[in-house]
């Protein structure tokens, strides 16, 4: 397997509490990998690691054969990302929140046209942040972070907000993004349903550990074997009741383990 991400044992401790829990993940190269779990699994920490914005605690990670700490710098060039809701200047314009990410990273200035445009904001690119919707504003935000076409995409709940025909198009979008260039696209959610859509590869987490990690086809014959799903046919529904029920179990697993 040509694998562009991989963490090994991947922690991060606050204080007496664990937020990431020994994570060894295995994201594919040209793949999107979804990146599940509830409130509080760990998701954003975990993103925020990958992207130097926090440090491990323990376990280290490779990113494009780069070994973090040690490659830091070469490693965060090659990512692109967007964390939680992102912020822009209110009163600049699209195109001039755009245009500041361009200088910092010194692309030509063609660069922010072609990311408006591969966004689907090109026809407000000229209208002040503070009056796009949020649709537009997560628009935005996945503008920013794919400006330099970096190979790597780290996208924490780009969906997140939205009414349904902006995750629509968020989606089709985010799907859209390793045939427009040659990226490999990691993405957060709290809803199996969601990923399902996109991802090829997924990852379940809840609090901090990484209960499951395989492709779309192994989860759904989990289902499959474990009951939720007749033969080959497991539906959406199926697989969130799968997802829902292994969270479940975890929890009353950690709650039993807490009273011994
Ligand atoms: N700076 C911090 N100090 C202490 N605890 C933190 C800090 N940042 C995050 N945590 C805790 O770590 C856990 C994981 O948080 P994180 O934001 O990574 O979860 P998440 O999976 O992204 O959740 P959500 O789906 O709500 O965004 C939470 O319990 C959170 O309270
Ligand atoms: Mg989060």
């Amino acid at each position: 397997m040509d694998y562009i991400i991989t963490t090994e044992q991947l922690t991060k401790k606050y204080k007496n509490f664990i937020s990431v829990n020994k994570v060894s993940m295995h994201i594919q190269k040209g793949s999107i990998y979804g990146f599940l779990g509830p409130n509080g699994a760990g998701k954003s920490t975990t993103m925020k690691m990958l992207l130097g914005l926090t440090s491990p605690t323990g376990g280290s990670f490779m990113v494009d054969g780069g070994h973090f700490p040690d490659d830091r710098t070469s490693i965060l060039k090659k990512v692109g990302s967007f964390i939680e809701s992102p912020s822009f200047y209110a009163n600049l314009t699209g195109r001039e929140n755009l245009d500041i990410i361009r200088r910092i990273l010194g692309l030509p200035e063609n660069a922010v046209n072609d990311a408006l445009e591969l966004v689907g904001l090109a026809e407000f690119g000229n209208r002040p942040a503070k009056k796009y919707s949020l649709g537009m504003k997560q628009r935005l935000g996945l503008a920013g972070a794919l400006l330099g076409r970096p190979p790597i995409l780290i996208l924490d709940e780009p969906t997140n907000g939205l009414d349904p025909s902006g995750i629509h198009e968020i989606r089709n979008l985010i799907k859209s993004l390793p045939g427009l260039y040659d990226c490999t696209v990691l993405i957060s959610s709290h809803m199996l349903s969601e990923i399902e859509l996109m991802a090829d590869d997924i990852g379940i987490l809840n609090h901090g550990r990484l209960l499951f990690e395989g492709s779309l086809d192994e989860l759904k014959q989990n289902a499959v074997q474990a009951g939720f799903a007749a033969d080959d046919k497991s539906s959406s529904a199926d697989l969130e009741d799968m997802f829902l029920s292994m969270i479940d179990k975890d929890n009353a697993a950690r709650k039993q383990r807490a009273r011994l």
